[in-house]
């Protein structure tokens, strides 16, 4: 058996996450792993280590021929590409935690892995410290996978817990999850969902083998939730949650979001609580299985970057097995979902894009009603998010073509009372 690697690093970044690794690599001597050089950007800013280590030019790293991997835990999603493209061209393995950058640029990335046959290892970037696109890899290198719900983004859940169960209001919560170094350096990116799709566009090339732009996928964030919304969830015996989820429809293809979604108490995702990230995969033959971690935080997701490093000893590189090995999966918008919306005014509710209704609550200031609306309504038009106006999902909240008479009738005989 060929013997580990010796792995010389250049880092780039010295933030929450580098700085986080450089301290966990000295508590890890048995890697065999040792930094060489940090490029950061603020020459300026006192740092917890010796100067000697820092530099604001990257190519004393990129260029340095005894490094052979290079971490890249920058902020700027540019910069990282340039970085990340620049080190495989230069035959040097590459970890990187940038999930922007790899999210809006895999399809290079994945010609680049190919064309050099250098290996770009990324656990870090989805779900911080638990290890699922390896198992999406590994352990699920089948086309058994039928679903995937997860909770994808530590700073809104634990914006969430500490709103609905701590009482906190949402400045409060933010500013705590900022302090804690869970939110991105611009919090909208955690608030208005974007970081949450990025992570779920990584994650479904590796599920499913689908490489799509996350801004082509249908998301949200949490920045429209109000205490009234948690107020109707607790009357139904449920939590909000911000759920990514992906599914094979009966049509074969794949149905895949992030929005806002009431969760059962029994749900696995109802345990999944503050910073914690949470995953549940349900396959073929298996059945559930429920991964639960940290998802933000220094030492979580550097710990990530320290497996990712840890594999690179034994030349471990990602197969994208789904989209090379099975026929890639396609998304569909085929199919309906089940939502509650709140809303300032009837104004905002286009009522004849309303597929059924089922509840219809008109009385008071904030008004809300629980029906159907198929998915290309919310991938063509975003009134369901404008004007304060907040949709959340209900559970199981995916409705194929079968069962969607059953429902159109009874909201037909609702109709008697509106
Ligand atoms: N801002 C991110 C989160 C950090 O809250 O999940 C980890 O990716």
């Amino acid at each position: 058996m060929e013997a580990h690697k010796q792995l010389t690093i250049g880092l780039f970044g010295f933030g929450v996450v580098g700085e986080g690794l450089y301290k966990i690599l000295h508590q890890t001597p048995s890697l065999k792993a040792s930094i060489k050089k940090v490029c950061i950007k603020n020459p300026q800013k006192k740092r917890d280590a010796p100067s000697s280590l820092f530099t604001t030019d990257r190519y004393e790293l990129l260029n340095d021929p005894q490094i052979n991997v290079i971490v890249e835990v920058i902020n700027e999603t540019e910069p990282a590409f340039e970085i990340v493209s620049t080190a495989l061209k230069n035959k040097k393995s590459v970890v990187s935690a940038s999930k922007k950058m790899l999210a809006e640029h895999l399809p290079e990335l994945l010609r680049l892995q190919e064309s050099t046959g250098e290996s770009l290892l990324y656990e870090a970037a989805a779900c911080a410290s638990i290890p699922v696109i390896r198992n999406l890899e590994e352990y699920y290198d089948n086309d058994l996978l039928h679903s995937m719900n997860a909770i994808v983004n530590g700073s809104t859940n634990f914006i969430l817990t500490k709103m609905f169960e701590e009482g906190l209001d949402f400045q409060e919560a933010l500013l705590l999850a900022q302090q804690l170094g869970f939110a991105e350096s611009d919090p909208s990116l955690d608030i208005e969902g974007h970081d949450a799709v990025n992570k779920w566009s990584i994650l479904l090339t590796h599920a499913y083998g689908i490489v799509e732009h996350p801004q082509k996928l249908v998301f949200n964030g949490i920045q429209n939730i109000r205490l009234g919304d948690a107020a109707v969830a607790k009357e139904k015996n449920h939590d909000i949650k911000l759920v990514a989820q992906a599914k094979k429809l009966k049509n074969g293809k794949v149905a895949a979001f992030v929005l806002p979604q009431f969760v059962r108490h029994d749900e696995h995702l109802a345990f999944v609580k503050n910073e914690y990230n949470g995953v549940v995969l349900e396959s073929g033959f298996a059945d559930k299985q429920f991964f639960y971690g940290k998802g933000a935080g220094s030492f979580p997701t550097a710990s990530a970057v320290l497996s990712d490093l840890s594999a690179l000893r034994y030349q471990y590189r990602y197969e994208y097995k789904k989209l090379y090995h099975h026929l890639p999966n396609e998304l569909s918008d085929d199919f309906y979902v089940k939502a509650y919306i709140s809303f300032d005014d009837w104004k905002y509710m286009p009522r004849e894009k309303i597929e059924w209704i089922e509840e219809w609550h008109a009385g008071s200031a904030r008004k809300y009603l629980v029906g159907g609306l198929h998915f290309s309504e919310l991938k063509a038009n975003s009134w369901w998010k404008e004007n304060n106006s907040s949709l959340i999902l209900f559970p199981d909240p995916i409705i194929e073509d079968m069962e969607i008479r059953k429902l159109k009738k009874k909201s037909l005989e609702l109709a008697g009372i509106v």
